[in-house]
Order: structure tokens, then sequence, then C-alpha cells
């Protein structure tokens, strides 16, 4: 993704539980909106503090709250997903070091990495790993419906 390519945005399409999962990724998109639209590039060292601060607490608030959900639905690929997670959480680990460490004259390179990471996130793994888990929300639900009230089930 160039520099020329929109800016993500979240919209109906990516709707996974209509829930706190879809509340979580409104966040993330809102967190990074000022970043992304700033033509991805952060302006003071203060500014990427803060914006790594967010989403590494963000990250490991959502991704535990996923996969709780993922073992939920008994998703398929809940380990492959986990991965992917822990590749994210390391990628924003990575930037964080560099960003507590820099002075200002890595702005760009901070930058850079923050902008290919949050292109990945938004992009590819909501995307590809997150919204599969719909159907698999949506079967559950559909159980939980036709399951009768536990005053009509004879027991014993
Ligand atoms: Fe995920
Ligand atoms: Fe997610």
């Amino acid at each position: 993704m160039s520099d020329e390519d929109p800016i993500p945005g979240w919209s109906p399409d990516l709707s996974i539980d209509q829930g706190l999962i879809d509340a979580d990724h409104q966040y993330l998109f809102n967190l990074t909106a000022a970043f992304m639209s700033g033509g991805r590039q952060f302006n003071t060292p203060d500014q990427a503090y803060d914006l790594v601060h967010r989403l590494v607490e963000y990250a490991s608030i959502h991704f535990r709250r996923e996969e709780a959900l993922l073992a939920r639905i008994n998703y398929p690929d809940a380990i492959d997903h986990h991965l992917e997670h822990i590749r994210l959480e390391d990628g924003l680990a990575e930037i964080q070091k560099t960003v507590i460490t820099t002075s200002g004259d890595q702005l760009a390179f901070v930058s850079d990495l923050m902008g290919a990471l949050i292109n990945e996130w938004l992009v590819t793994h909501i995307r590809s790993y997150d919204l599969p888990m719909k159907a698999y929300v949506e079967q559950l639900r559909q159980s939980a419906r036709n399951t009768p009230p536990i005053d009509d089930l004879t027991l014993l």
C-alpha cells in the first residue's frame, strides 16, 4: 500500500459480531485515523510515543478478547489466528523500543514502520483473519436461538 492509497476506514462490511469486537475495531480505526490522514507521518517523538503506547494497550485487550471469542465459537484456525496476533504485538514492541530511545532523528523510520504495521492490521488482518469469524459467531447465535429455554427441558 502506498501513501496514495485511501485511508482505510471501518464500514459495516467489516462487522463481525455487532458487539464488542466491532466496537474494538472501530476504536482501532479512530485511534489511527489522525496518523493515517496526516500522511502516515509522526511530527514529534511525543506523537509517536502516544500512539504506540495506546496501540500496545489496545492490542493486549483486544487480542485477548478476540481469542476468548475464538475459543467460544470453536474456531478451527484459532492457533494460527493467535500467532498472527503475537506477530502484530511483536511488531508493536519493536516500534515501541525504537520510539523510547529516539530523539527525533528516527521519526521518519518509525513512521514507516508504524504505517506498515497499521496497514497490515487494518487491511490484511481484519479482512483475512477476523472477518471469517463472522460465520461462526452467527452459527453460535443460531444454535442459541434454537435451544429451548431451560424450563422446557426434561432434565430427569
Ligand atoms: Fe484478530
Ligand atoms: Fe481484531
